[in-house]
């Protein structure tokens, strides 16, 4: 879906905010970029969107360079959740809010309309509420709704989670999936690593700007030298089923582990 083919950034003349990227984000699957706080997460997730452009390499959309492409032409493409969902919300109510994002990217009047109450069903929100009096999760809805009104073909979230509680947190995860099993490519910033395992199918492990490892959620999981490289500890269930050993390491739910454990009080 997105291609980095050795991309570099910087934000100033010192440069090397990330360096060197190369990685394919696979279509159909929700890819979680991890890493410490400054690794470069953000940074990529807009070089993804094209909000900021390489310093050296290239990014490419389907196999289309996106540097000959518009910011415009890709909103049309990719939706995007801003780390802030207070970045995103500048309407007096929710429906102008995603009418106000719908403009850019779908002309048809009675098409916004219909967008707009199939998002405000699905996201349990209040055409009339003013997104400003809204709780932070509340707000984080909003937020995701203006990102994915117009049905993109990519979704790319930084850190859709944060400051939410954990049903508020389920709520928007298991949206995020039904769009993705409809699908969306998703592409999602994220520092719970519970939920990465949870809902993630591939992860990008990002580390002082750099691409230390890529590869399937259970995998990256269960390599303790990139978790360790990258100052990450791994999910509980996970460190739980490798700290056990044989017969376990491939355990990565409450079932399974449930389970497992059964298994071998009934052999015993
Ligand atoms: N707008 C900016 N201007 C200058 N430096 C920035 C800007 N945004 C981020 N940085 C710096 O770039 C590095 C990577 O930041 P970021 O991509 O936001 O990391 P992450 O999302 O992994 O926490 C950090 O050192 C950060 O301070
Ligand atoms: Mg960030």
């Amino acid at each position: 879906m997105i291609r980095f083919d050795d991309v570099s950034f910087g934000y100033n003349d010192k440069g090397g905010t990330v360096q060197h990227i190369s990685f394919t984000l696979k279509k159909a699957c929700i890819t979680a970029i991890i890493g410490a706080n400054g690794a470069g997460k953000s940074t990529v997730s807009k070089l993804m969107r094209g909000l900021i452009r390489p310093s050296s390499g290239r990014v490419f959309l389907e196999e289309q360079d996106m540097a000959g492409m518009k910011v415009s032409q890709l909103a049309a493409r990719i939706g995007f959740l801003f780390q802030n969902p207070d970045r995103q919300i500048c309407k007096n109510t929710v429906r102008e809010e995603l009418l106000f994002s719908l403009q850019f990217t779908v002309p048809d009047r009675d098409r916004q309309a219909a967008c707009c109450e199939e998002v405000l069903a699905a996201l349990c929100l209040n055409p009339d509420d003013d997104p400003m009096v809204l709780s932070r999760g509340e707000r984080q809805r909003v937020a995701m709704a203006t990102a994915m009104v117009h049905k993109p073909e990519l979704l790319i979230l930084d850190e859709p989670t944060t400051g939410l509680d954990y049903r508020e947190c389920t709520e928007i995860m298991d949206y995020v999936r039904s769009l993705n099993r409809n699908g969306t490519t998703v592409a999602m910033v994220c520092h719970d690593m519970e939920i990465v395992q949870d809902y993630a199918d591939e992860v990008l492990v990002m580390s002082a700007g750099r691409l230390i490892a890529s590869g399937s959620t259970a995998a990256v999981f269960r390599n303790r030298e990139i978790l360790d490289a990258a100052s990450l500890l791994p999910p509980q269930i996970v460190d739980l089923s490798l700290r056990l050993g044989e017969g376990y390491e491939n355990i990565s739910d409450v079932d399974g582990m449930a389970k497992a454990i059964a298994g071998k009080g009934a052999k015993a």
